[in-house]
């Protein structure tokens, strides 16, 4: 890996996990029983196409498709060429068809104690096809774009699935997202109709969600029509106003529940957009990430089947990502419901009323199957096992992990204190472009490495290369890319087929493959160890953030001049945002609250979890002589490590500088 681009931290990194030497054998029992053996790698290698038209048959199609996969113009994939199918016929009627209408779909846990709601697939059927038909009597037709800015309630899931059954592709902003945030998007996409609620429940408290969607409306002009979900009750009104548009604001209950229960789902093509999902890049622009329908699903629900080793009579499964990411949508709700389970969605956060709240989740529905983020797990650790030990969970079968590198520490303690010992974990990689895990442990079959994601599951092929792009030996580290073409795979990034060749495929150009952004590092058995992003693309618990994305919302405040952002190791939250930042001449030393200023306004900006966990008011930063800034020299800083080689820079001095000013740096 250059020594640009990679965290400077990865060498000691490699040193610690090279010593990891536990491994942990699949349960005999679920390894006898399990839905993928051994033998799918060796089946998938040989007949890759065979193999993905065989996932591709867990779903219904209205048409059969001709061909499995036309690679002729890539990068631009289609997948079941020709096949037509409905993803909300499959992910709802065909089980009710199937005599499964009153299987429950959804237990709902809202925040509020005893405030629970179960969902058969019968009633959630009547509810896609009441919010289908509102939706078309909004105006929405196949090919319109909804942006859905809702709290975790069955609302969101009904929303896209009844967008999904009339053909206009949801993009989902996430709740903690800000006006500009959603503005943004939403001009983006061009999307017609926002779904939202008044507010959801966190911690306790009802926090709004409509007003931030009457201020993005001051910021775009594309919203036509808004539908609001009364999930809080609380008042809509903000500065005097009433915070309700007749013209555009329509209640969820009137429109919706007004509606008919019949709806009949047309068919479309297996590449018809499904949604757009906005993640960071190293620009500041968010991307839209496109996935369509036929693969992606087909991608969702066969991972989830063999990741989880799914026995959807069987099985209780809860998933406690927010809708607003990729993995809400890939495995709350497209894979889950297209392959039928019964799953817990709960709205809150984790620790309210209690910090044993999701503990006694999973023993009040007897989990099964259990799937979060490192960041979550490291915050149950430092509470200590005394909370979760007083409660009920021998349920639990397997554990999976997602959204960065789970550090072995936290598989083992997640294993032990969760799992009773008698859990595989599934560390899965995958990124909101894949749709669908890539890299994981299959529980039935792989012997578990705490921290290694293990080998590309059966269908998709992913190696570790060199700046050449050829394979590195085992016990080397390098880029991770996917060498061949898979079925959930991004189309493109909407409306910039252009930026989709340069940012995916251009690094790789020569050999074709797909560059994940991400290090990696092969052990000595060949198994890929994550290690991070190699980009200017940070990963705070679990989600991605650009340092480009943050530093253009520190500037737009007025009294800052410049700025640089880095992530730093963080214990928590795996990295946090520091912030540098040069001030302007007018506006002196900035006064005595200009971190919380700026801290703040970066919340207002993009969000809440984009805040910095540090702001450095710095009279300079590190450039190049070419004006590159050097971030690897300001994560040394943010780090605390000793300052790395600054021959490059055009001023030496200036980390000194920097260094000094860190003894004095204030913490928000
Ligand atoms: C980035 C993708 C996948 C859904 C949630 C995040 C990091 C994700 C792992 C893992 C190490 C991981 C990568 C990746 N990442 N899972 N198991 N081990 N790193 O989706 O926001 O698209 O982020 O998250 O850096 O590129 P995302």
């Amino acid at each position: 890996m250059s020594d640009q681009t990679a965290p400077s931290s990865t060498d000691q990194t490699l040193a610690n996990l090279l010593k990891e030497d536990r491994r942990f054998e699949p349960p005999a029992e679920l390894a006898a029983a399990a839905n993928v053996k051994a033998d799918a790698y060796d089946a998938a290698r040989a007949d890759r196409e065979g193999f993905w038209a065989e996932q591709a048959e867990r779903l219904t199609w209205d048409t059969r498709w001709d061909r499995v996969l036309d690679w002729d113009n890539a990068p631009f994939a289609k997948w079941y060429v020709g096949g037509r199918l409905n993803a909300a016929y499959n992910c709802v009627d065909r089980h009710v068809e199937a005599g499964r209408g009153d299987k429950v779909a959804i237990h709902w846990v809202g925040e509020p104690e005893g405030d629970t709601r179960d969902i058969t697939y019968a009633q959630l059927k009547d509810e896609v096809s009441q919010a289908a038909n509102a939706l078309t009597a909004l105006g929405v037709g196949a090919g319109d774009r909804v942006a859905i800015y809702l709290p975790m309630i069955p609302e969101a899931i009904v929303t896209m699935l009844a967008c999904a059954r009339i053909g206009a592709p949801h993009t989902v902003v996430f709740g903690g997202f800000s006006a500009d945030a959603l503005a943004s998007r939403i001009d983006d996409c061009q999307a017609k109709v926002v779904v939202t609620a008044d507010g959801g429940y966190r911690r306790g408290t009802a926090s709004a969600l409509k007003p931030a969607v009457d201020e993005a409306r001051t910021k775009t002009d594309k919203i036509e029509k808004v539908l609001v979900v009364r999930r809080t009750g609380q008042d809509l009104s903000v500065d005097g106003e009433d915070g309700w548009d007749d013209a555009v604001d329509v209640w969820w209950h009137d429109a919706v529940g007004g509606a008919s229960t019949e709806h009949t789902p047309e068919a479309f093509d297996a590449e018809h957009p499904l949604y757009v999902m906005y993640t960071s890049g190293t620009t500041g622009k968010p991307k839209g990430i496109l996935h369509t329908t036929g693969g992606y699903l087909t991608g969702a629900a066969y991972t989830h089947n063999a990741v989880f080793d799914l026995k959807p009579d069987t099985d209780v499964y809860w998933c406690t990502a927010d809708i607003g990411w990729v993995t809400g949508h890939s495995y709350i709700v497209y894979g889950p419901l297209a392959n039928g389970v019964t799953q817990v969605l709960y709205e809150g956060t984790p620790d309210a009323p209690e910090p044993g709240r999701w503990w006694k989740i999973i023993q009040d529905y007897q989990v099964t199957l259990f799937y979060t983020a490192p960041t979550a797990i490291r915050s149950f650790m430092k509470q200590g096992h005394e909370i979760p030990d007083r409660f009920d969970m021998s349920s639990l079968r397997i554990l999976g992990s997602v959204g960065e590198p789970i550090n072995p520490e936290a598989y083992v303690w997640y294993r032990h204190v969760i799992g009773g010992d008698r859990t595989p974990v599934v560390d899965t990689w995958w990124q909101t472009e894949t749709g669908a895990v890539m890299i994981s442990p299959l529980p039935g079959v792989t012997a578990g490495k705490p921290g290694s994601a293990m080998t590309a599951i059966p269908g998709i092929e992913a190696d570790v290369v060199d700046d050449e792009g050829n394979p590195v030996p085992n016990g080397s580290g390098g880029y991770l890319v996917v060498t061949s073409p898979w079925p959930s795979m991004l189309r493109t990034i909407w409306g910039d087929d252009d930026r989709y060749v340069d940012t995916y495929w251009s690094r790789f150009k020569k050999q074709g493959y797909y560059f994940a952004g991400d290090g990696a590092k092969k052990d000595d058995d060949g198994d890929i160890w994550v290690l991070g992003r190699v980009d200017d693309v940070m990963n705070v618990s679990g989600h991605r953030l650009s340092t480009t994305e943050i530093e253009s919302a520190l500037v737009s405040h007025p009294k800052v001049a410049e700025s640089a952002v880095v992530g730093a190791s963080d214990p928590n939250t795996g990295q946090a945002v520091v912030a540098y930042v040069i001030l302007r001449n007018e506006a002196g030393d900035g006064g005595p609250d200009i971190v919380k200023e700026l801290s703040d306004h970066v919340r207002k900006e993009i969000g809440p979890i984009a805040k910095p966990r540090q702001i450095m008011i710095v009279p300079e930063l590190p450039k190049t002589r070419s004006g590159k800034i050097m971030r690897r020299l300001l994560r040394d800083v943010a780090e605390g490590r000793a300052v790395g080689d600054t021959q490059t820079l055009a001023d030496a001095s200036i980390m000194d500088l920097i260094s000094a000013g860190q003894a004095t740096s204030t913490e928000d």
